[in-house]
Formats: structure tokens, sequence, C-alpha cells
């Protein structure tokens, strides 16, 4: 069972869910997080449904064995399947999918672009959603990115890399923002806004949508109405488990500018 003194969980593929975690800090510093980021297995995009589901439950399951008191499923991939994974928990969870359509409802635009792993583009969630609730008529386009996801991963604060994520950009959102002129790009995989300089740089004056934003507020708003708020007056820790290497995630969140790092530990992958 779980308290307002339990932690937060945070799970993700890989390291992109340390996007969500940043907003996390801002808005609810005092609380605890533990972040569990399957570096054996990305990237998820490119994997089969079934075993996105398995990967996901092993996540959720580690957390549930947790007891943390909220579950905020960063990864957009792992949001398209969520109906199948979250009876592993027995806390409120909150998915990116349905935080960036919501982000997205609130907008005064017709024209919405969203960039995703191939495995989110495919399974349609984000255009199903977010025509399903927007109060207007909207047209929405989608992208999905083979490779993105993987050189965000590998590649962040290396001036080489960044180069080729530059030009991975550029190859898969040049047609959706300078033809079909979309008017906002909805950030459809956790990765993407570690790189968000880059895309502003490329295409000046295109509104972004994050959905780690909106989560972090609908987690916010859950906790107070819940009265599972964490007030000790004191700052929140952040553990960061990782199937994949721990210097590497150690590293990552110097450069996301995580606060209060308390471990970076390994955790075994699931066999697949
Ligand atoms: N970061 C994940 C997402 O939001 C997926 C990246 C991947 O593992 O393919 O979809």
């Amino acid at each position: 069972m779980f308290d307002k003194n339990s932690p937060i969980g945070v799970l993700d593929s890989g390291i992109g869910g340390f996007s969500v975690v940043r907003q996390v800090q801002k808005l609810l510093p005092e609380e605890d997080l533990i972040y569990f980021g399957d570096g054996a297995h990305i990237p998820y995009g490119n994997h089969s449904e079934g075993t996105i589901i398995a990967m996901a439950r092993y996540m959720f399951e580690y957390m549930e064995s947790q007891g943390v008191k909220a579950l905020l499923v960063a990864c957009n991939t792992i949001s398209c399947v969520i109906d199948r994974c979250q009876d592993a928990v027995s806390c409120p969870t909150f998915n990116a999918v349905q935080a960036g359509a919501d982000a997205v409802a609130g907008l005064d635009v017709e024209k919405v672009g969203v960039i995703s792993t191939v495995f989110t583009h495919n399974a349609r969630c984000y255009p199903r959603r977010i025509l399903a609730q927007s109060p207007r008529k909207m047209v929405v386009l989608s992208c999905g990115c083979p490779d993105l996801a993987r050189l965000v991963e590998h590649n962040l604060g290396n001036p080489d890399g960044m180069a080729e994520v530059e030009d991975d950009l550029r190859q898969e959102l040049d047609h959706m923002v300078l033809e079909d002129k979309i008017q906002c790009c909805v950030l459809g995989c956790t990765h993407y806004p570690l790189v968000e300089d880059s895309i502003r740089k490329l295409y000046p004056g295109l509104l972004l949508v994050d959905p780690a934003e909106e989560m972090a507020r609908e987690l916010a708003r859950c906790l107070e109405e819940r009265g599972l708020k964490r007030e000790t007056g004191k700052a929140g820790t952040l553990n960061i488990r990782t199937t994949g290497s721990v210097e590497e995630y150690a590293l990552r969140a110097r450069q996301v500018g995580l606060e209060r790092v308390e471990s970076v530990e390994f955790y075994p992958p699931m066999e697949l």
C-alpha cells in the first residue's frame, strides 16, 4: 500500500523519461522519485506489440514492488498499450499520450503534427485521442521516426552526434513543417524534448507541445485531490534504476539537469 510519503514512479524505455522527471522536480520538489529506464531493450518503438507489453509489465511490476503512490508512464510507445499493463499496479497511472492529447485540446490550432516512434505512429493513438477530445475541427498529421530516439539516447551533449540528430530531425520533420505547414508539433516520444533546442533552432516559431508538462500538472492535481501530496518541507530525492549502462544514465541525468540524484543502479533486464 502507499501513502503521501511513498515515492512516485517514472518509467521509460531509456533516458527519454528524464524530460518528465525534470518537469516533476520543478512542480513538486518535495516528492521522492524512482526512475526506471529499460536501457537493455531500447528502442521500444521498433519491437512488436506483444514484446512491448511484456517489457512494460516487467517495469510496472518493479514499481508496484516499490510501493509507488503514482506511476508516470513517460514512454509514449508504452502509453499506446497501457490498457494491457495497468492492472499490474494498484496506484493511479498517468500516460504521455493522454497528457499530449489533453495539452493539444487547449490550443487554438487547426493543423497539428505529431512526431513519435514508428510503433506510436502505426498505433494511431495520438490522432485518435486528439480528435476524440478536440472541441474544434482539427487535422492531425503523424510521422514515425525509426531512428531518432536511439540517436538522442546515445548522442546527447556530443557535437558530432548532435549533428546526426539534427540531420535526422530535418529528414523527418521538413515535410510536415515546411510543406504541410503544421501549426504545432507534439513531441510524441520522451526523447524529443531533450533536443527541443535543436528543434527550435531548425524551425523557429513552431509551437512545440511537450506532454511532460501536462503530465506533471495532472499528477499535481491528482495528489492534491487525493491528499497524497508530500509536504515535509524537505527536498525529495531521485533514485535511478536501469537495465542499461549505469555510467551513461548518471552522465545523462547530469546533462539534463536532474537534481538530487541519490543513486544510479543496475537492475537485471527481462529476458526476451
Ligand atoms: N521514449 C519512448 C517513447 O516515448 C520510446 C523510444 C523507444 O524506445 O523507441 O515513445
